[in-house]
């Protein structure tokens, strides 16, 4: 095996009859001889690297064997370095073995021994390399695979919390979130037992908001005052909690019974200090502990949990305050008038009675409720001289009052209304047979509740007294309706109101 690969030896001596004698043999053994006469030479071939075997004479002009195979040794102490000598000492030997010579040979020697030395050399020195080389790739496999642990983990980490942020954040009322956050603790961790406990409005217990693994009677049984049990503590100090089989020896006892499990994991969900509510999951699936990767996930979780919360109820107040805001400003802009005073609030009342009486679903009647207050809302940004003119309007005039329903879509787009309300400030001066503003839509192009509130509205309009007339009365609207039946307005929504007006009648008559 050692022939298979032609090696470079070099030769060191300055007895020309000796190299070339070695020559010769080193080259009948398959390698490449180089040939120095002095350890100046010697050392610089070293360094240039890339020799299989260096032979030296212990004796040469400028510096001793020893000395090359010392420097030999500091350059590259993977390469064999054989001593020749014609007067050998005991001391030169022995120097020469502790500096790691791997033969002292005393000339004159047989050919053969000498051969045999180099190939054992050789063979030694293929072996040594090549154990480097393997030595050194396990250990880059080693770290690789360290590596490559380290990323999966990162990646699965990763992944996780890119879960439980798109999660959170799709949740849109704390209801749907808080079994999202019930959810997502089991499936990450493979707990059987979880429970989201939110701090009672009174701020001194914990009742359970939504569980798994824990039966509908005993979630609704559970009250764990603030400072007791493994929740109550959590909730108290707001330090989380992972217990694992390890550190359960140090847990009192009477914390572990509450959870009959080895390892648990509670969390405290806060804004700014202020404890929500506390995360338990507990009965990990297989009897294991809970890692600390999944109680890092699980501490994420919870503050996720908790942003999310803190925003909902954030936005809710924004919304309510935006909701108030606009329905002041609606009642501020009819009270300027004393004859549209209360007019959006008329026409959402009569609209949701012809709802009702159409039979429509209760979420269709709170759309009304919510929406037709607002209907004219974009008359704030109409002109007083034009809104509360007395006189007839102008075509110009009318013009810019028919912009009124697309601000009012406008003004109320923050609000991220669902389409049947946003329809009902947009669509509620259409007309069916195509006449009306803003989109000229014909029949049931018209949504629905815009149909009903545009209805209400002109009922309303008839019935009050208006700055260029009065009031016409309830018999004149229903015979004006007759007429535009069809026309103007839906006549299922014509009738549905006749039908109500009636029942007040016969409801005043009865009271008579
Ligand atoms: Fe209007």
């Amino acid at each position: 095996m050692a022939g298979a690969v032609r090696e470079q030896i070099l030769i060191v001596d300055d007895h020309a009859g000796v190299c070339e004698t070695l020559s010769m043999m080193i080259e009948q053994l398959g390698h490449q001889p180089l040939v120095v006469h002095s350890g100046e030479e010697a050392v610089e071939m070293i360094a240039l690297g890339g020799l299989g075997l260096v032979v030296t004479d212990l004796r040469l002009p400028d510096m001793d064997g020893i000395e090359v195979l010392r420097r030999s040794r500091e350059m590259s102490p993977e390469i064999p370095v054989i001593l020749l000598t014609g007067y050998p000492t005991v001391d030169q030997a022995v120097q020469a073995m502790r500096l790691g010579a791997c033969e002292f040979l005393t000339k004159p020697f047989k050919m053969e021994i000498l051969e045999r030395v180099i190939t054992r050399a050789l063979e030694e020195h293929r072996l040594v390399h090549e154990n480097h080389q393997l030595a050194a790739k396990a250990n880059r496999l080693a770290v690789i695979q360290r590596l490559n642990a380290k990323l999966n983990r990162r990646v699965r980490e990763l992944t996780s919390l890119n879960r439980i942020s798109e999660e959170i954040t799709e949740a849109e009322d704390n209801a749907t979130l808080f079994d999202r956050v019930v959810e997502l603790a089991v499936d990450l961790t493979g707990a059987q037992r979880v429970s989201l406990m939110l701090v009672t409005p009174d701020g001194r217990s914990l009742t359970v908001r939504s569980a798994h693994g824990l039966s509908e009677p005993l979630q609704r049984q559970i009250e764990i005052p603030v400072g007791e049990g493994v929740a109550g503590s959590v909730a108290q100090s707001l330090a989380p909690l992972h217990v694992t089989r390890g550190s359960a020896l140090s847990t009192s006892p009477s914390r572990l019974q509450i959870y009959h499990s080895p390892s648990f994991i509670s969390v405290p969900l806060a804004i700014s200090g202020e404890v929500l509510g506390v995360l338990n999951l507990s009965e990990k699936h297989g009897g294991e502990d809970f890692t600390s990767e999944e109680f890092h996930l699980i501490t994420s979780l919870a503050a996720k949990a908790a942003m999310k919360i803190e925003n909902n109820a954030l936005y809710e107040s924004l919304h309510l305050n935006l909701v108030d805001t606009l329905r002041s400003l609606v009642s501020t802009l009819e009270a300027k008038d004393p004859y549209t005073k209360e007019h959006s609030k008329r026409v959402t009342q009569v609209a949701m009675m012809i709802g009702r009486e159409m039979g429509l679903p209760e979420t269709d009647i709170e759309s009304i409720e919510f929406a037709a207050i607002l209907h004219d809302v974009g008359k704030i940004g109409v002109r007083d001289s034009i809104l509360l003119k007395t006189g007839r309007l102008t075509s110009a005039e009318f013009e810019v009052i028919k912009t009124h329903p697309v601000i009012g879509e406008s003004i109320v787009e923050p609000l991220n209304l669902i389409q049947a309300e946003r329809d009902i400030i947009r669509s509620h001066h259409e007309r069916v047979d195509g006449t009306g503003y803003p989109d000229g839509l014909r029949g049931d192009e018209i949504p629905l509740l815009a149909r009903i509130v545009a209805v209400a509205d002109a009922h309303d309009a008839m019935t009050t007294t208006r700055p260029y007339r009065r009031a016409m009365g309830q018999a004149y609207a229903l015979s004006e309706f007759k007429r535009t039946r069809g026309v103007h307005y839906d006549p299922d929504v014509i009738d549905a109101l006749h039908r109500t007006l009636r029942a007040e009648a016969d409801d005043r008559l009865a009271v008579m």
